[in-house]
């Protein structure tokens, strides 16, 4: 099955387990939102869990907020959203579909880098063991033309984007002969800038003096509330201010399910500290952050970091921890060294002092800010993309399985009676109403017990009980583990210890 075809079934079985649905789907979807059903919001909400509770609760240093979706224009203004916050967009004229600029060059450099990696495959096959792929990579001619050209595309695409020289993008895209996937045609408009901000009116007069934005980041209600946080808390420098929530952004392109959307969940935290520290400070959160992805346990290998070689003209130092998606490394969260720029900002715009004094060294300054902000949806993308399974067993048999690590599974225990009689539904309803005040049951009496094992295998339950007829006699049930499928005998007053043992984010904080 290639990488697509599993993507595919990956999406249809979020939808047939209740994971997430298209928004509006009778009435044909709305593209690039969605909805997260009721297996979805328990994964959703168990991995904020673990963010919120491993920054704010681990840290006495940092504290949370929820700030509101709406915030006053003039926020957008300072923050250099209003002017700033744009994609490049070209259409072309024959298909009449519009891309973003950049996304065109980006691929087309990736299809470069393909090419690169076909001919180490055809290099590898034709020498055999003999193969030296890293003298292959710097001697191979066809190697050498096809680095050189990306080189050079993405140094002008990135001179060009830079210094948002439009004209010269789209000269870029003629250079490179790059057709429109619909059309075929070379036949591309102008490239024009276009604000990925979603607007609304405020109050019942409609005119622009009542326009505001649904905000595309959490972190300016972190910004505009720091001295509110800084008094009211008693915080010293360094502290950090956490939030969880929506964000909106008009994306042109949007795709690869919920990688990109136009309303998304962010999980942001800014970090205040002394100027001049700033890049220690950003040294250690790369640290702390790649702890926290790793703890998770989906694999070392499929996070790397990705420092920005063209920085925004307010920050210092910017990476992106990237994940191995099904579609190849992308963005999941950013790390970034923001300096002074947007307190200094909000302190220029709204005209009040935002500041803090010192008592170590008596003086008072705009606190520098080191960021981390991860999407909640890429992360659930992540996650859910690698526990996905499709196993041959040895039995001849296929099954699908979420390898979810426990403590994020939506469902942690299936309550199985063997059969719907001789009051062994009774005595599993009563087991399930003990364990269900610590974790989320489920109760399954319907379909062979096989059946039901492969449904829990396909929502990531990591254990079933099943209640039969010795339990009548010595209280005891036959649990079974959904990684090994492994059975075993045990009383039924230690399941709720067994449970406990795997899924508790203590052994999960242990690793941080
Ligand atoms: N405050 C900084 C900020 O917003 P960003 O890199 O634009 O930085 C941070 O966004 C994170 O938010 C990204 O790393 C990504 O995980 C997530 N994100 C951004 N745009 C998104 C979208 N359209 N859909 C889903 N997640 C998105």
């Amino acid at each position: 099955m290639t990488q697509e075809d599993l993507f595919k079934s990956l999406i249809a079985h979020a939808k047939e387990y209740g994971f997430i649905f298209q928004s509006s789907e009778v009435y044909d979807g709305l593209s690039a939102v969605y909805d997260y059903g009721q297996l979805g919001v328990e994964l959703k909400n168990n991995i904020k869990k673990y963010w919120w509770d491993a920054m704010v609760r681990l840290n006495e240093n940092i504290v949370g907020i929820d700030s509101a979706i709406f915030m006053h224009p003039k926020i957008w203004e300072a923050s250099g959203h209003t002017t700033a916050f744009n994609d490049p967009l070209i259409d072309n004229k024959d298909s009449k579909k519009r891309y973003r600029a950049d996304v065109l060059l980006e691929d087309y450099i990736t299809k470069i880098e393909e090419k690169i990696e076909k001919e180490i495959v055809k290099g590898r096959k034709k020498f055999g063991h003999k193969f030296d792929e890293a003298q292959f990579r710097e001697t191979n001619p066809n190697v050498l033309r096809s680095k050189k050209k990306a080189a050079e595309v993405t140094s002008r695409m990135n001179e060009a984007l830079g210094s948002n020289d439009l004209t010269a993008v789209r000269q870029l895209i003629i250079d490179c002969d790059i057709a429109c996937p619909v059309s075929g045609s070379r036949n591309w408009t102008e490239v024009r800038q276009f604000n990925l901000m979603f607007s609304t009116k405020m109050g019942s007069v409609s005119d622009d003096t009542n326009l505001i934005y649904l905000r595309p980041e959490t972190a300016q209600g972190i910004f505009v509330n720091f001295l509110n946080v800084q008094k009211t808390a008693r915080m010293k420098i360094p502290f950090g201010i956490a939030q969880i929530g929506k964000a909106f952004r008009n994306e042109i392109v949007a795709r690869q399910f919920i990688f990109r959307m136009r309303e998304f969940e962010q999980m942001e935290m800014q970090f205040f500290v002394r100027p001049g520290e700033e890049l220690k400070w950003f040294e250690h959160w790369k640290e702390v952050r790649l702890k926290w992805h790793n703890a998770i346990g989906l694999g070392e290998d499929k996070y790397r970091f990705h420092d920005h070689e063209k920085l925004a003209h307010y920050a210092n130092a910017a990476t992106d921890i990237e994940f191995d998606f099904p579609f190849g490394f992308k963005e999941l969260e950013g790390i970034h060294s923001r300096t002074d720029f947007d307190l200094a900002q909000h302190q220029k715009f709204s005209g009040k002092k935002i500041q803090y004094f010192d008592p170590e060294t008596n003086e008072s300054y705009v606190p520098y800010v080191v960021e981390t902000s991860i999407g909640l949806d890429r992360t659930f993308l992540a996650i859910y993309a690698s526990s996905y399974c499709q196993e041959k067993l040895e039995s001849g048999e296929e099954r699908v399985v979420l390898r979810l690590p426990a403590f994020l599974a939506p469902v942690k225990l299936a309550v199985l009676p063997l059969v719907k009689k001789d009051g062994l539904p009774e005595i599993a309803k009563k087991i399930m109403d003990n364990i269900k005040i610590d974790f989320n049951c489920q109760y399954d009496e319907k379909d062979s017990i096989g059946k039901r094992y492969r449904r829990q295998d396909a929502i990531g339950t990591p254990f079933c009980i099943t209640i039969d007829h010795q339990t009548i006699e010595d209280n005891s049930v036959t649990i079974r583990y959904r990684d090994t499928m492994e059975q075993e005998r045990v009383s039924a007053s230690e399941v709720r210890d067994i449970i406990e043992k795997k899924v508790s984010l203590r052994t999960v904080f242990a690793k941080l």
